[in-house]
């Protein structure tokens, strides 16, 4: 198998197993957003504790790539302080830009969506989640 076919595993299993699927109840940050060019939308909480996201969970409507991109968006970040997440959010932006990324910390799934920056018109849709992320964390770091 080739590269390219365990990477769409790995999107198709996050799209049909999502990690994290629901909204937490006791989540101390909510963030709505949607990618105006389709509609879709995400809304993503998430629980923040002495400056560490504890948890985090998703609810949407969506393309395999958002929905998927969601799924392991909410699974990295969890146990990780805010400027970590953040520092992840800034890596997965390159790596849909194309640009050099730092790749020394471990992405985990993540690294399946690489491709994605190929197809300038889904990188919205990967980047949707994260871009939730940043705007709770940046929020909660004011
Ligand atoms: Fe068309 Fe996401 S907006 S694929
Ligand atoms: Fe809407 Fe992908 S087509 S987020």
């Amino acid at each position: 198998k080739n590269l390219d076919t365990l990477y769409r595993q790995v999107i198709m299993d996050h799209y049909k197993n999502p990690r994290n699927k629901g909204i937490l109840e006791d989540g101390s940050l909510t963030i709505n957003m949607n990618n105006p060019t389709c509609g879709d939308r995400i809304q993503l909480t998430m629980k923040v504790e002495d400056g560490k996201v504890t948890d985090s969970k998703f609810e949407g409507e969506g393309c395999s790539i958002s929905m998927s991109s969601a799924s392991m968006m909410t699974q990295a970040i969890k146990g990780k302080n805010i400027d970590d997440a953040l520092k992840l959010s800034k890596i997965f932006s390159d790596m849909m830009l194309g640009k050099e990324y730092d790749d020394n910390i471990d992405l985990g799934d993540i690294e399946a969506l690489q491709g994605v920056s190929q197809f300038p018109a889904r990188i919205k849709c990967a980047t949707l989640a994260w871009k939730a992320m940043e705007k709770g964390l940046n929020e909660n770091n004011q």
